[in-house]
């Protein structure tokens, strides 16, 4: 659970007006929050909000890490502990760095962000188990029976799940099982050697190796209906039909500006409704070069109407945010010539879409929901 007390948040600072220009701008504060977490000055960026507004409603609010900065950077730790109450490993926990050679398990990155959420108070997301990219090229390009990938999977799950076991209790364990756009399963390494059965296979090994694990489907372009979305849809009843052990979707939710589905909310309910928990699981918002300030009230909008769409839906359980800041962002380099798609900027100064965030949470009536929040 995230200890509201700790995270190392900063006090607010004090001015020098007396008690009742104090008062009198408490009241302001909070008439403005928003406004007023925009303005704040580079000092005072963390210490936000956003932990106690989502501690009220019940969700988690969530943000991918990496290694390096976690470690050693100071700004970067206060803004994840000010602002967030989970961490989703951006990279190190990927195949491609857990397992890099056969039975050669690097746990250095792993520890260091479970060590961190746990010295905060804050929850881990587990990302990811099988997924077609960032694999070893002695998974990806060995020749396997099914006999030996089943073992080679089951050796993989026993060893990550199994040492995080009780303490990462949320596990994305497929990752994008649809093609990029259409309705169609993609042809990855599972689905050559086991065939679409990968799937319920995986879910239910992973469940016998951490019986408690919620876990998950992660998926992009499903968050607006259409073919992809309905098609995850089927494969999920089809899997729920079939007792496969399936506790969540994933929406991952990486936007391009002008692009947030009006029925993103009656997506994710579909899953509620099959007593599924959903979770908006890699939230960024892209925004072509350069930005201006219109694009980035505009992006504040699109932040508020995710995090009010996950609030508008029972099982919603958290929202994640895909990166610290606009500098650590996998934008720029993964989409040339999109920029500044997070809530903090490069300088970890809050930007509009942070505030957005805080209003959603706002306006939304608090209703503290039971249950799971990574
Ligand atoms: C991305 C990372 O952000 C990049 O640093 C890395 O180079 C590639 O992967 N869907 C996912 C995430 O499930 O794991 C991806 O993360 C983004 C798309």
């Amino acid at each position: 659970m995230h200890n509201a007390t700790s995270g190392g948040r900063r006090a607010p600072a004090r001015g020098r007006g007396g008690l009742l220009a104090a008062g009198a701008l408490g009241a302001v504060a909070v008439a403005v929050t928003a406004v007023l977490v925009v303005a704040l000055p580079r000092e005072d960026s963390t210490g936000g909000e956003l932990p106690a507004l989502a501690d009220a409603h019940g969700i988690g609010l969530g943000v991918a890490v990496a290694v390096n900065p976690l470690v050693h950077d100071d700004d970067y730790q206060d803004v994840v502990t000010g602002n967030y109450t989970s961490v989703t490993a951006e990279n190190t926990m990927k195949w491609q760095y857990v397992q890099p050679e056969r039975y050669e398990f690097d746990w250095s990155g792993p520890d260091a962000v479970v060590g961190f959420a746990e010295h905060h108070g804050l929850d881990v997301r587990g990302h990811t188990l099988l997924w077609h990219n960032q694999q070893p090229a002695w998974l990806s390009e060995g020749s396997w029976t099914e006999a030996e990938l089943l073992k080679v999977m089951r050796e993989h799950m026993d060893a990550l799940l199994g040492r995080y076991q009780g303490r990462i209790t949320t596990w994305d364990v497929i990752n994008e099982p649809l093609v990029d756009a259409g309705p169609r399963l993609r042809e990855n390494l599972w689905y050559q050697v086991l065939g679409e059965d990968y799937i319920a296979q995986a879910l239910t090994m992973a469940h016998e190796v951490d019986p408690d694990a919620r876990l998950y489907v992660n998926e992009f372009g499903i968050e607006g209906a259409g073919d992809k979305a309905d098609a995850l849809y089927d494969l999920v009843t089809d899997l729920l039909d079939r007792g496969v052990p399936l506790h969540g979707i994933g929406f991952q939710g990486h936007f391009v500006h002008g692009s947030v589905p009006e029925d993103m909310a009656d997506q994710m309910r579909r899953y509620s409704d099959l007593g599924l928990d959903v979770t908006v699981s890699e939230l960024d918002v892209r925004l072509p070069e350069p930005p201006g300030p219109e694009q980035l009230e505009a992006q504040a909008h699109e932040y508020q109407r995710v995090v009010e769409a996950c609030l508008d839906v029972p099982t919603c359980v958290n929202v994640t945010v895909w990166g610290v800041s606009d500098h650590h962002s996998w934008i720029p380099e993964w989409f040339p010539g999109y920029t500044a798609a997070l809530p903090f900027d490069d300088s970890y100064r809050p930007k509009p879409a942070l505030a957005g965030m805080v209003q959603a949470l706002e306006r939304r009536p608090a209703q503290r929901r039971p249950g799971h929040r990574p």
